[in-house]
């Protein structure tokens, strides 16, 4: 996926354009780029592959002076992450420019007939087609808005656009199909941008494009249409967070402030939405699917990466507590393998960004069926959060760092709640036992606080680790979908190989892998399966593995095995992940942080995968 931002109005659109870009260079920062129609009308763009900063340094700001442009922040599908590669792109008479998220999927066709018509092309990407395209289009019509219509209706794929046409220079064309667009309205301006953070600043008052619509943006007006042609009529929403969550606040990054910020993003999480005195859970979102959910034969959840080890924890939580069969997929596979649904099955979707392209096809895919669709999402009003038939938001807030921490925490958590929804429907847990839930819930944000306050204890463990080739995260039960999540956190962000495994199956091959140089992560907590864990513990021992255990505070029997501690207060089953996550996101944090690595934007990675 990638950013785009577009303004156009009374003020000097560069510094509205990058300071977007900026805001959204999370999403994707192979390359960077902006273009702008100058007081003469005359389009002028630069690009330069790298991030933002790299566009930035090239700038004369002198040049780039005019009411009206467009930018854009690549994550590359088509292409290499190059100068000529980044967007904007022109058409080849220099009339168009464009700048585009997500894929063309029959460019070749459409670049093969352009090629017949003896159309050029300067790059490998699959945007540039959309430029030619709509060139083609404008010398039939001439008409800007049209040509970019007509172009669209030949496109299959997914797109998110903001065009500019030098022969109408006081207009945006902008259209959405499977990647998010929205519309900033403020005081004689308009914004378009990939996600609020780029219009935040500037205005409150916005409009989702939804799939298959376009606008047109003026000075101090724009009209919405679908690509079909129809008038739209919608009126606009008002976002409700603030700048300031969006910023650093004084942390060295992102992904830092929200490993912290986890003991009030899990009170947001659960705020309003248990009564403690009964243990009853009620989630206003999923009060039209109650009857569904309550009476499903079988609930499948599916997700991707982060969200699928949380979609991992929920099979556990409703087999345990609700004893409703769980079927746990992910979404890329989910969407091709021809899976067999009805309308009895209850399909969770889990999101942080709302916008995955993998799982809003899995949506696609369940609607199909029938089945009845529940999303678990952050983001307001993202695609997935509107298209889902009922759906509960995890209210953690903006998550900047493409690692996923708090998402991760608010998402088990929210499953954990709707877990207490139906077991205290389907009495499948005494009142004594949902009570006894509720009261530990509440205790959980302390309980994550007092762990932030251990940071420098983990941070002293991670630097011994920050040259570690390989790394094993063996879990069991509950805690085995943390040791694919602590894994996983560590590999996206520090570049070291890391596993997860249950801690059982060590014993069928990936034992093998342990000698003096694996450090082996035991999540061991003193629960059930403890002793089983020092076990596995000891078979890697016998192999000289390093140890690394995750142990609840007081355990002093764990220091005969374990090399390195890292402690954890003691809590119920139902929330061991949400707390044994904690250390684990803080170990890969300042390992990544001491190997230079770019903790926030990871190389090849990007926030939302909103393409395939
Ligand atoms: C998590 O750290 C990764 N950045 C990635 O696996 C992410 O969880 C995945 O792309 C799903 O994103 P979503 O929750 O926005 O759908
Ligand atoms: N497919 C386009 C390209 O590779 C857009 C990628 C994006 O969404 O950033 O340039």
């Amino acid at each position: 996926m990638c950013g785009i931002v577009g303004y156009i109005g009374k003020r000097n659109s560069l510094p509205i354009i990058m300071e977007g870009l900026k805001r959204m260079e999370y999403r994707g920062y192979d390359s960077a780029g902006v273009s702008i129609i100058n007081e003469k009308n005359e389009l002028i763009s630069i690009k330069k592959a790298g991030k933002v900063s790299c566009l930035e340094s090239e700038l004369d700001i002198d040049v780039f002076n005019g009411n009206i442009g467009i930018g854009h922040t690549r994550w590359a599908t088509h292409g290499v992450p190059n100068d000529t590669n980044a967007h904007p792109h022109f058409d080849m008479e220099e009339n168009i420019l464009i700048v585009h998220n997500g894929i063309i999927e029959n460019y070749k066709l459409i670049k093969n007939r352009l090629l017949e018509e003896k159309y050029k092309f300067k790059t490998d990407t699959d945007t540039e087609i959309l430029a030619n395209l709509i060139n083609y289009h404008y010398k039939n019509t001439n008409d800007f808005e049209t040509s970019v219509r007509l172009a669209l209706l030949e496109v299959e794929g997914t797109y998110g656009i903001a065009c500019l046409c030098s022969k109408e220079p006081d207009k945006i064309v902008v259209a959405r199909k499977g990647s998010p667009l929205m519309l900033g309205i403020g005081n004689q301006e308009m914004i378009v941008a990939s996600d609020a953070a780029a219009i935040i600043n500037h205005t409150k008052n916005v409009i989702y494009l939804e799939d298959g619509e376009m606008a047109t943006l003026e000075k101090g007006s724009f009209h919405l249409k679908t690509v079909e042609d129809q008038d739209i009529f919608r009126d606009y929403q008002v976002l409700d967070f603030l700048l300031d969550e969006i910023e650093k606040g004084g942390y060295e990054h992102f992904m830092l402030k929200e490993i912290c910020e986890q003991p009030d993003t899990i009170q947001n999480t659960f705020r309003g939405r248990i009564n403690f005195d009964t243990g009853v859970a009620k989630l206003g979102g999923l009060q039209s699917v109650e009857e569904k959910l309550y009476n499903a034969k079988r609930i499948i959840i599916t997700a991707c990466g982060t969200a699928w080890h949380a979609a991992l924890v929920g099979e556990y939580m409703i087999e345990h507590y609700c004893r409703i069969p769980v079927e746990v997929e992910y979404a890329s596979e989910f969407r091709y393998r021809r899976p067999i649904l009805n309308s009895d099955d209850v399909v969770l979707l889990i999101s942080q960004s709302g916008e995955t392209a993998d799982t809003l096809a899995a949506l696609k895919e369940a609607r199909k069926f029938g089945a009845t669709t529940i999303g678990v999402v952050n983001v307001i009003g993202s695609t997935i959060a509107r298209e889902v038939d009922a759906g509960t938001y995890i209210h953690a807030g903006p998550e900047i760092g493409v690692a996923s921490t708090k998402a991760f925490t608010s998402q088990v958590m929210s499953l954990a709640l709707i877990t207490l929804m139906i077991a205290n429907e389907k009495k499948t847990e005494t009142p004594e036992t949902l009570i006894k839930l509720a009261n530990e819930l509440k205790h959980i944000p302390e309980k994550i606080a007092h762990m932030v306050s251990l940071k420098d204890e983990y941070k002293k463990v991670a630097m011994k680790f920050k040259d570690a080739k390989n790394f094993l995260y063996l879990g069991r039960g509950f805690n085995f979908p943390v040791a694919l999540e602590g894994a996983l956190k560590l590999k996206e962000i520090s570049y070291i190989h890391a596993e997860g495994y249950p801690a059982a199956e060590m014993k069928h091959g990936p034992i093998a892998l342990i000698d003096e140089n694996m450090p082996v992560v035991f999540i061991a907590p003193q629960d059930k399966a403890y002793d089983k864990i020092i076990s596995n513990i000891e078979e890697v021992r016998a192999r000289k593995g390093v140890i690394i255990a995750i142990a609840s505070e007081g355990d002093e029997n764990i220091t005969s095995y374990a090399d390195h501690i890292l402690r954890v207060p003691k809590t119920l089953a139902l929330f061991a992940p949400i707390i044994n996550i904690i250390p684990l996101q803080f170990l890969s944090y300042y390992i990544a942080a001491a190997r230079g690595c770019n903790v926030d934007q990871p190389r090849n990675l990007a926030k939302s995968v909103t393409v395939e």
